[in-house]
């Protein structure tokens, strides 16, 4: 099957995908949410399992959506697409009347349908208008507009925070320049090649280095980090006993977020242990089923690079 918009020609294996049904374990059969469709692997997956599991997959990207839904039309009614963010999840089930989920897989970041479209100006590969969003037609600014817009203290502070670069000080300086000079950043080459020219690049770097820059705007542009928590509460919420919460995250960032949420419904209270009552929300409403995070084997990493930094966390309902 061919993605759209020279998208690659084979849908990539899904990240720690084995791992994921285990903990997911789809032979149960009901409801699962996949909130992250992208290409439709993992739902693919959940609903070759077995036990006639249906899956209501989200994605905001609409390419991915049409992509998904054609590649699972096999499996008639069970299957369901919703072109939504998953931090709406509780309503659109509700519109959707469904309840009392068997189990949510949520595969955070992009996917490699959107990373390989040249056009959509994630990656540098190709000169492309520096776009990034997920929904294109949804109301988020462009990371060409967020770099046009913000100050120089906010690019760099971004810069530094979600793409752990130590010299983002150096190159939202030179992002600044440009753009008093008259010459806005506009595509993806452009920022590349300004980021290499500030920072240089030797030709024993191991990545890019615009690499975490790029990473950094497209956690910006997409607020990739905002509502994270509040989702990993409302699918606990949502999940019946026995239901599964399976996430997988790519950045330090986010599996910090999805692990002390994790712990705090697992009822560890983080308050300070002088005070007089617990004010962190801390119930005892799952059970934490991976004590650290899984990751992807050394055979895994070597067929797809991407999972070298992917984390899988788990809970089961109580
Ligand atoms: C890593 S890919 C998922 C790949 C998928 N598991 C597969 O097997 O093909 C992540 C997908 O989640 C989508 N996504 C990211 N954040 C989202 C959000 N807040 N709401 C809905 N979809 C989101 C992206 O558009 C992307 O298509």
């Amino acid at each position: 099957m061919t993605a759209p918009g020279g998208g690659p020609d084979a849908p990539h294996r899904p990240v720690l995908l084995r791992e994921s049904l285990h903990y997911l374990a789809p032979a149960r059969g009901g409801l699962f949410v996949d909130a992250t469709l992208g290409l439709g692997g993992h739902s693919e997956a959940i609903l070759e399992s077995g036990g006639g599991a249906r899956v209501l997959g989200f994605d905001r990207d609409g390419v991915a959506i049409t992509f998904a839904t054609g590649r699972l039309a096999r499996f008639g009614s069970r299957f369901r697409a919703a072109h939504a963010d998953f931090r709406d999840i509780r309503r659109v089930l509700e519109e959707a009347g469904e309840r009392a989920l068997s189990g949510v897989l949520a595969d955070l970041g992009v996917s490699s349908l959107q990373f390989d479209t040249p056009g959509r100006g994630f990656g540098f590969r190709h000169d492309a208008p520096l776009d990034m969003r997920m929904d294109t037609g949804g109301v988020e600014e462009t990371a060409a507009e967020l770099l046009a817009r913000l100050p120089e203290e906010e690019i760099a502070r971004l810069i530094f925070e979600y793409g752990e670069e130590r010299r983002s000080r150096r190159i939202a300086r030179w992002i600044v320049e440009r753009r008093e000079q008259g010459r806005p950043i506009g595509t993806t080459k452009e920022l590349a090649d300004l980021v290499a020219r500030a920072v240089g690049y030797k030709r024993t770097d191991r990545i890019h280095p615009a690499t975490r820059t790029f990473q950094a705007l497209r956690i910006a542009v997409n607020r990739e980090l905002e509502g994270l928590g509040e989702f990993v509460e409302t699918a606990v919420d949502l999940l019946q006993a026995g239901g599964r919460l399976v996430v997988i995250s790519f950045h330090s960032l986010e599996d910090r977020i999805v692990k002390r949420t994790l712990r705090r419904l697992a009822g560890h209270c983080e308050c300070d242990p002088r005070a007089p009552a617990c004010t962190c929300g801390a119930r005892r409403a799952v059970e934490i089923m991976t004590k650290r995070p899984v990751v992807a084997s050394e055979a895994e990493v070597e067929e797809n690079p991407r999972a070298r930094s992917a984390k899988l966390r788990a809970c089961e309902k109580l």
